[in-house]
């Protein structure tokens, strides 16, 4: 049994309007298990932020899918964390692939919103995770290693313990195609060795770290069942109710004391 709280993610990304995301939040926000077993996050578009903080009720957190890394300024279309903790939204992703692939998102920038989201204390949720060409060249475990170096610069040890991290390999994310559980026990395994290495044993054992790509109610079990994956971040199949209280349950059964 861990010691590690489960998370499970579900990244909406441009999807739901604001009548399907309350429906959805109506209709899990008093079955998802309780906060104290697990950290039950929904990261939805910006306009219905307010309404889903509004409604979260007692189990459920909401989350940005990014923000900018400057507090205010002539920043034409950006969310400023300052917001975002302002309405409180608690949680954001930030270097989402889809972020670093069309956004033009860099370790460095990654970085910077790194530490925006802590001055304005909100929980970050950082995604790192190698594309098929990385993977195909053996280069994965140096590939992720480098990333999460550069993501933490500067983050002091209470910051990084306080981070949820998620591997998530380009390959498998929207494609149908798991990561096996071996392939992503190695790699939080490597992302556990480069905390240990930054920081120390114990952050490496309390951070949590996530897998990510094409999760969904056949293989979450099998995933959540090693020790070192706490919980899962959930694209397409967390658009569902059902599926998403399903793994929300798998993650209670699979790491509650
Ligand atoms: P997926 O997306 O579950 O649809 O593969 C995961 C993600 O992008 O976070």
């Amino acid at each position: 049994m861990s010691r590690r709280k489960p998370v499970i993610a579900a990244n909406w990304k441009m999807h739901k309007n604001r009548d399907e995301a309350l429906q959805f939040i109506y209709s899990v926000n008093m079955e998802v298990p309780g906060r104290e077993y697990v950290d039950a996050v929904i990261f939805a578009q910006a306009p219905v932020l307010r309404d889903l903080v509004k409604r979260q009720g007692d189990h459920l957190d909401i989350g940005a899918q990014n923000m900018h890394e400057k507090t205010e300024g002539a920043f034409t279309g950006e969310i400023s964390a300052a917001l975002l903790s302002n309405i409180g939204v608690s949680y954001v992703l930030i270097g989402h692939s889809e972020r670093r692939e069309h956004f033009n998102e860099t370790d460095a920038s990654v970085n910077r919103k790194l530490h925006q989201a802590f001055r304005y204390e909100l929980q970050p949720l950082l995604c790192v995770g190698e594309s098929l060409k990385t993977r195909q060249a053996g280069k994965t475990q140096s590939f992720v290693r480098s990333q999460v170096e550069r993501a933490l610069e500067g983050l002091s040890k209470e910051q990084v313990a306080e981070l949820v991290i998620a591997y998530e390999p380009i390959w498998a994310i929207g494609t149908g195609e798991t990561a096996t559980v071996e392939q992503a026990e190695a790699a939080i395994r490597g992302i556990r060795e480069t905390l240990a290495e930054l920081y120390d044993a114990a952050v490496a054992d309390n951070t949590r770290i996530l897998y990510g790509g094409s999760v969904k109610k056949e293989n979450i079990d099998d995933l959540l069942a090693e020790e070192t994956i706490d919980g899962a971040l959930v694209g397409g199949a967390s658009r569902s109710p059902d599926n998403f209280l399903y793994m929300c349950e798998a993650a209670y059964k699979a790491k509650s004391p």
